[in-house]
């Protein structure tokens, strides 16, 4: 007990330690839960299990609010049991995305640096509970995070109660490399001051109105690895074009082999291509960014990246023992912020970020769909893709060019769904090749996309979809009865050939 007692330095607070069933039977039908975790990093995990027990024996519905995605199954677990009335902003289960899709819960897909707003401005359900986990609470009242910060800050802030939970399976060297900054309200703010990557702004936790913690539970269970696969031949071709445009930069004067931050998103393509910039000339790199795969660690590792700042860690299996079991190692070289700060585009414009994320799909013109398949069912979300591609220096998104085997192209002639317009990429990239869209015309973009970037299966086709919409003319011409047969055919014969 001794040594649990260390990790509540605020005395005030030692006799509310419960234990996780307690703290979820206070959770009632209806309520509202804004609980930490970002991209399977740093959930809250004890009292959502709890609370998904009770649903075994009780039937009610709650709002999942959160950073991102969860870890621990929480996601899936909370989908299965059928207790969720709407989540928000952004998961990546494949349970809870096909409850999603088949209208049992609601889904509200939302930039993440902007839950922030909603939640300062009250336009969304109020938090009844925050949920957070925690290395420990200092002295004077702050909440350490562990291996994210996402929107904790936030829901501790604004939520009526507060439940803790010290979960002493992660790493404690954290301590010291979240920095928390409160951006306000809107219509009362100053700059953010921000100018460097490493900037510290604010406090190295998260301020608690010690009144509202009703209780503290103790957790032992690490972070749920990442799940992404292997770089494989394709992302080793799209990450060597990335590099080629980035080189063409810095010939042309626009960049230097430093680059400028760097941001990466989710998924197996993103990490693959910042993989690929360890073999690479570019050096005394930075990385700001919402969340640090493995590829990222490779790069300190190597001496490549100096700085990464970011909301969440999320590894793999191996990289978790290896990062965390030397993490004096990389303490001096990260700082975790509030997903407003690390997604913010005020920050995003100033540092002139390069952007790199991944789509589902782009079309002729440019336009990105990230998030749903087809048009209509969920994938996962638009995460924080729209924060950083709408503010970036340079708005890269990444794809195979072709999925399933070839049954699907990824370049189309219109995408299904729109997350990221036009006006709002700069760079497609597929293992065929990438495309510079910047300073172009929509026909220019078109013949550079179909030249550089379809799959040669497709090529034809497209080649003759363009051709036809040409002949009808426009300043973004279209054959709009055949936009979407691609989708179409796919949909009633299983392949868009
Ligand atoms: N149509 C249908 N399915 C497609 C597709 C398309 N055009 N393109 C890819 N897919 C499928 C793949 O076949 C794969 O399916 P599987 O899981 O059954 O194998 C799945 O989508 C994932 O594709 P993959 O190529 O492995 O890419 P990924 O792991 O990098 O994920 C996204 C890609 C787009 C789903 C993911 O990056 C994402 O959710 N992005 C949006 C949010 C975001 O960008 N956040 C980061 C901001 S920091």
């Amino acid at each position: 007990m001794g040594h649990t007692l260390e990790r509540i330095k605020a005395i005030q607070l030692q006799e509310r330690i419960i234990d996780a069933e307690l703290a979820a039977s206070w959770i009632q039908d209806g309520m509202t839960l804004g609980l930490s975790g970002f991209t399977r990093a740093g959930d809250a995990k004890a009292v959502p299990l709890a609370l998904i027990k009770r649903a075994e024996t009780e039937s009610f519905k709650v709002n999942v609010f959160t950073g991102a995605s969860l870890g621990s199954d929480i996601d899936r677990l909370f989908a299965e049991a059928g207790i969720v009335g709407k989540r928000l902003p952004f998961q990546a289960d494949p349970v809870m995305r096909r409850k999603i899709n088949e209208g049992e819960m609601l889904f509200v897909d939302h930039h993440l640096s902007q839950t922030a707003e909603w939640i300062k401005a009250g336009v969304i359900e109020p938090i009844d509970f925050a949920i957070i986990e925690a290395l420990g609470i200092t002295e004077d009242g702050l909440i350490i995070p562990t291996t994210s910060v996402g929107n904790s800050a936030l829901f501790v802030q604004y939520a009526k109660n507060v439940i803790v939970e010290i979960n002493t399976a992660q790493p404690a060297l954290f301590e010291g490399i979240h920095d928390i900054y409160d951006t306000g309200k809107q219509g009362d703010r100053l700059p953010i001051p921000l100018t460097r990557v490493d900037d510290r702004i604010g406090v190295p936790g998260i301020p608690v109105d010690l009144e509202k913690v009703r209780g503290i539970v103790f957790t032992h269970q690490p972070d749920s690895p990442s799940t992404i696969a292997a770089a494989d031949e394709e992302t080793e071709q799209m990450a060597e074009h990335l590099l080629n445009f980035l080189r063409s930069e810095v010939r042309a004067g626009r960049l230097t082999e430093r680059l400028a931050p760097l941001q990466s998103g989710i998924g197996t393509v993103a990490n693959a291509v910042l993989h690929g910039l360890l073999d690479s000339e570019f050096d005394d790199l930075e990385v700001y960014s919402e969340v640090l795969q493995d590829a990222v660690f490779e790069l300190i590792d190597a001496g490549k990246v100096r700085f990464a700042s970011s909301s969440s860690i999320t590894l793999s299996e191996e990289k978790m023992k290896q990062v965390y079991g030397n993490f004096e190692k990389y303490r001096d070289k990260l700082i975790l912020r509030p997903q407003e700060i690390s997604n913010h585009p005020e920050i995003i414009r100033r540092l002139g970020l390069i952007s790199i994320n991944t789509a589902l799909e782009f079309d002729i013109y440019g336009n990105v769909n990230s998030t749903h398949v087809s048009g209509t069912k969920m994938m996962n979300g638009i995460g924080g893709s729209g924060d950083f591609a709408r503010n970036a220096r340079l708005s890269i998104f990444v794809t195979k060019s072709i999925a399933k085997g070839g049954r699907i192209s990824s370049v189309v002639p219109f995408a299904t769904h729109i997350d990221h317009t036009e006006h709002d990429v700069d760079i497609v990239v597929t293992e065929q090749g990438y495309a510079d869209l910047r300073g172009l015309a929509p026909r220019e973009r078109a013949a550079r996309i179909i030249e550089n970037c379809v799959h040669p299966m497709y090529k034809e086709k497209m080649q003759d979809y363009y051709a036809e919409a040409l002949a009808r003319g426009g300043q973004t011409p279209h054959v709009l009865e055949q936009a979407f047969s691609w989708h179409a055919r796919l949909a009633q014969t299983g392949t868009m050939l």
